[in-house]
């Protein structure tokens, strides 16, 4: 579904992706663990169009999208799930989840109701500001409000960051849930165990490079990725 190669990507002279590789097969949860600074976020924004690679390609459903406009890249079926969120506070939850819809003629009041259901926890404060709720909550807005156009592929940056272990499962359960719906999904994460947990497959980036990749199971048994990743 997703075919990245030898993707390089730079802030002026600063290289935050030296050369990245990966594939993400349709139906699977793949997880990509990194520490700050390995260029996880840089990635997510590259997918989505934000940023423009100096070098390598990325495909998706076939199709050549390093060049896309982040509009075509969303009406095509990519969301992401940005890192801290990014709910528009001063906006009402209702209001957070239609402008997920932009890319889709006459909003998409389905999609509201499906948020809703998915997430009853919103439908309750509808109308409160975004900037009032809790992060959990807050994160479960930045899940609807990515689901509202609609995706096939749907990046999450770190979901699990700043959130109560008890929280971070109920959010986990969700992944989970959605990849079950038929959407595939990249899950961002430095919270390895967890991710590895629900991943079919993964990749390990190290200071901008793809460093080790397998399955959730063999990553998870990698002497490396024990000592760097699962603390020992
Ligand atoms: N706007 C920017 N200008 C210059 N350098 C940047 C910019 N954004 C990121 N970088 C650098 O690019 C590298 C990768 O950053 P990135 O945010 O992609 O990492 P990350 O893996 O998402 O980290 P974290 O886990 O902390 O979110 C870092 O060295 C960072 O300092
Ligand atoms: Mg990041």
């Amino acid at each position: 579904m997703l075919k990245i190669k030898n993707l390089e990507v730079r802030y002026g002279s600063i290289v935050a992706i030296s050369d990245i590789s990966l594939e993400v097969e349709k139906g699977k949860i793949v997880t990509i663990i990194g520490a700050n600074g390995a260029g996880k976020t840089t990635l997510v924004h590259t997918i989505s169009g934000l940023l423009r690679p100096k070098r390598g390609s990325i495909k998706y459903e076939g199709r050549e999208i390093t060049q896309w406009s982040t509009d075509k890249i969303v009406a095509a079926g990519i969301a992401q799930v940005p890192e801290g969120r990014q709910i528009f506070g001063d906006l009402t939850v209702l209001e957070n989840l239609m402008m997920g819809a932009f890319s889709i003629k006459g909003g998409n009041p389905e999609g509201i109701e499906r948020a809703f259901e998915m997430f009853p926890r919103l439908k309750e404060r509808a109308s409160q500001k975004g900037g009032s709720l809790s992060g959990g909550e807050q994160q479960m807005l930045a899940f609807g409000r990515a689901l509202m156009c609609n995706p096939k592929l749907l990046l999450l940056d770190e979901p699990s960051m700043g959130l109560a272990p008890i929280v971070v499962t109920d959010i986990f359960k969700i992944i989970k849930k959605i990849n079950e719906q038929g959407i595939t999904v990249v899950l961002i994460e430095q919270n390895a165990k967890l991710a590895l947990a629900i991943a079919d497959y993964g990749y390990v980036i190290e200071n901008g490079r793809t460093a080790l990749s397998g399955t959730a199971k063999e990553l998870a048994e990698n002497p490396r990725v024990q000592e760097i990743y699962l603390g020992g």
